[in-house]
């Protein structure tokens, strides 16, 4: 059997393809990238997997090297490969410092490209790419403008993909979830005095999107939008003006507080 490898495999979304994957027994050996190794290393033991911890900023060309390295050096056969490593901040072009927007692009795009690159050699017929798109995808997003573009760059990527690599046998899934129960939304309000939505809703559990994704890689579809919500949103982005969607949008937003992190608090 082939190896899996799962960049963001220390949480949320890249952990729960960890779980779901080792639990259908789709991977002999797990690759797990992201930078806190520790909660690497506990969930390989907890699931009891063959596992191989890659520390690595993903945002760094050292990073990136200890990937090719190990691609190099051991040559195996790769049946997934799922880049979930990523991040997003909320905050208009005048109120997110210049630094997080190139750290967004630098991995949600950037990485995702060259770990995508450096692992198709190694892949085979029936091999599996899943890219972490997003609900935000579809349309261009007043206080989310870096995010929601790098996300719409990997649904294009990825389609563009899925009929380069199909030629060959190898399926490539754009997954785009909408709001999921993960770290992320933690970290993308942690600036306070930002433009942010009033709400995120409804906010969709982790398991239940993740195992959707397997479900619909092994059937080779080209993307997987998760809930009736995001279908949705796809549909009218796809029907309506972006003026009028984006007017909308921009009247879900305020400067400050969520009421989401206010109920955490
Ligand atoms: N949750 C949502 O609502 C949602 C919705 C749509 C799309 N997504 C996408 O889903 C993916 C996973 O997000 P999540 O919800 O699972 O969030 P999460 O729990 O915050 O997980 C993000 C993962 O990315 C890793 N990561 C972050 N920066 C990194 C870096 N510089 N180098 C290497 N790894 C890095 C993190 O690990 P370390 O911190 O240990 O490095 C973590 O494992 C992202 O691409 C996100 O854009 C999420």
């Amino acid at each position: 059997m082939s190896i899996a490898i799962i960049t963001g495999a220390s949480s949320g979304i890249g952990e729960q393809f960890v779980r779901e994957l080792a639990e259908r027994r789709l991977a002999s050996e797990f690759w797990l990238v992201a930078r806190r190794a520790e909660r690497m290393e506990a969930l390989a033991e907890e699931l009891g997997i063959n596992a191989k911890i890659i520390p690595a900023d993903l945002t760094s060309g050292e990073g990136i090297e200890k990937i090719r390295e190990a691609l190099e050096s051991e040559r195996p056969e790769v049946g997934f490969l799922i880049n979930a490593a990523g991040f997003g901040n909320f905050g208009r072009f005048d109120e997110l410092p210049e630094s997080d927007m190139e750290r967004m692009i630098d991995l949600n795009v950037k990485a995702l490209v060259t770990i995508t690159n450096l692992t198709v050699p190694f892949m085979t017929r029936g091999s599996r790419v899943i890219q972490l798109g997003s609900g935000s995808c579809f349309t261009p997003l007043y206080g989310f403008n870096v995010y929601a573009a790098s996300k719409a760059f990997v649904l294009h990527y990825s389609k563009a993909l899925y009929y380069e690599l199909g030629e060959r046998g190898i399926y490539v899934t754009c997954f785009c979830p909408g709001w999921v129960d993960t770290e992320f939304i933690g970290k993308a309000l942690s600036r306070a005095d930002v433009t942010r939505p009033k709400r995120m809703w409804p906010l969709l559990s982790c398991r239940r999107v993740v195992r959707g994704c397997v479900r619909a890689s092994l059937k080779g579809r080209k993307m997987y939008v998760t809930n009736w919500f995001t279908r949705l949103q796809h549909l009218l982005f796809k029907l309506l003006p972006d003026g009028i969607l984006s007017r909308a949008w921009i009247m879900m937003q305020r400067k400050g507080g969520s009421k989401n992190e206010e109920s955490k608090s």
